[in-house]
């Protein structure tokens, strides 16, 4: 069975690419149908290895010189990958190491990588994909504070028609789960690997747990420290969301918990967490860590759209009923502001 090149159309950058591990990489990148550049010291190495596999351009220079390291990425075109790979190991015991053998060491293999970084960056498309699971206000405005700072793709995940509505103005694509598996299509545009990152704005809201629907039902009933029992124990099994999130996100991604969970009984699903190696994020908000920077967001230009944000400004006595419609997502109701 033939598959298609996976790099096709992209630039990959190798430092060290004349040698070993460098060379090595550069001619499976080339086997992908990836162009190459490549890098080191020495010229003459340099060109032969440029013949050998074929790559667009060269560059001879040692890349522990700042100068010649900003030069280079200052020459290029836009880059997709970028690997180092000399400059080569100092194996001196560190009970025998001077100062300056400290200094050398840190210069090549860490001063020199954060060079590297800080040059590449700007050339390297924004990164990554990023799914919102659940539309409502706090899905919505992730969306909408992701599509500020424009660094990634960003997929908007719900059910209710009005919220995909809202959803398509900011995000990239949506996904409408009642036609779409979300971990199917995820996976399929993002060449098998999965999102990057998942916020899983939905938490106990979640659709398909009949256990918590009739707990939360019922904690409704009770007088509240008892309802507080029932929550705690029995009522917050709704993992639905969650499970999403940990089949939608790649290995080594990071899933952020902004739905509420509570209580103890959850059966999470720890091997496939272990196995991916899933980062989890997730507890109350920080409000006040986040003020600095969200207030000069409030301004004339409203970048994040608050003006537009509520769907609904109702007095105060209509509560009873606004929370109703919420509820029950009528009336296009997703955020409301009550006027006293
Ligand atoms: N973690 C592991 O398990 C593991 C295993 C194998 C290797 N390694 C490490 O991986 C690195 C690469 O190994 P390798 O076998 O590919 O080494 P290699 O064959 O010596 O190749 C090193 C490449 O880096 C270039 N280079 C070295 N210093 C440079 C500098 N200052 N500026 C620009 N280019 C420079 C060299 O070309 P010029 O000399 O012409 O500049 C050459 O192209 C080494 O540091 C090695 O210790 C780690």
């Amino acid at each position: 069975m033939t598959r298609e090149p996976q790099l096709l159309g992209q630039t990959v950058v190798l430092i060290g690419g004349s040698a070993g591990i460098g060379l090595e990489t550069a001619r499976l990148a080339r086997a992908e149908g990836a162009e190459v550049v490549l890098a080191a010291r020495n010229p003459e190495r340099l060109e032969q290895a440029a013949r050998d596999v074929g790559a667009r351009s060269t560059a001879a220079f040692d890349a522990t010189d700042a100068g010649a390291l900003k030069q280079f990425f200052d020459g290029l075109g836009p880059i997709d990958h970028v690997l180092v790979t000399g400059p080569g190991p100092s194996y001196v015991p560190l009970l025998e190491m001077n100062a300056e053998q400290v200094r050398d060491a840190l210069a090549d293999h860490v001063v020199m990588a954060l060079d590297v970084a800080r040059g590449a960056a700007p050339k390297m498309p924004p990164g990554g994909t990023l799914v919102i699971l659940g539309m409502g206000p706090i899905g919505s405005m992730a969306c909408r504070v992701a599509h500020h700072l424009n660094d990634c793709r960003v997929i908007g995940v719900d059910i209710v028609p009005e919220r995909l509505q809202r959803a398509r103005e900011m995000c990239s694509d949506v996904i409408d789960m009642n036609l779409d598996d979300p971990v199917e299509v995820v996976r399929e545009s993002t060449d098998g690997r999965g999102a990057d990152a998942v916020i899983d704005a939905v938490g106990m809201e979640a659709h398909g747990s009949p256990i918590a629907t009739a707990a939360q039902t019922a904690a409704g009933f009770l007088p509240p420290p008892m309802a507080r029992v029932m929550m705690k124990n029995a009522g917050v099994d709704r993992l639905a969301a969650l499970n999403t999130a940990i089949a939608t996100v790649r290995r080594g991604g990071t899933i952020s918990l902004s739905g509420v969970y509570g209580g103890a009984a959850d059966p999470i699903n720890m091997m496939t967490l272990f196995d991916k190696q899933i980062q989890l994020r997730m507890g109350q908000a920080n409000v006040k860590r986040w003020v600095p920077d969200i207030l000069p967001l409030l301004t004339d230009d409203d970048p994040l759209g608050t003006e537009s944000f509520a769907t609904h400004r109702l007095p105060l006595l209509a509560a009873p009923e606004a929370y109703e419609k919420f509820q029950k997502k009528q009336d296009g109701m997703i955020k409301v502001v009550l006027t006293p």
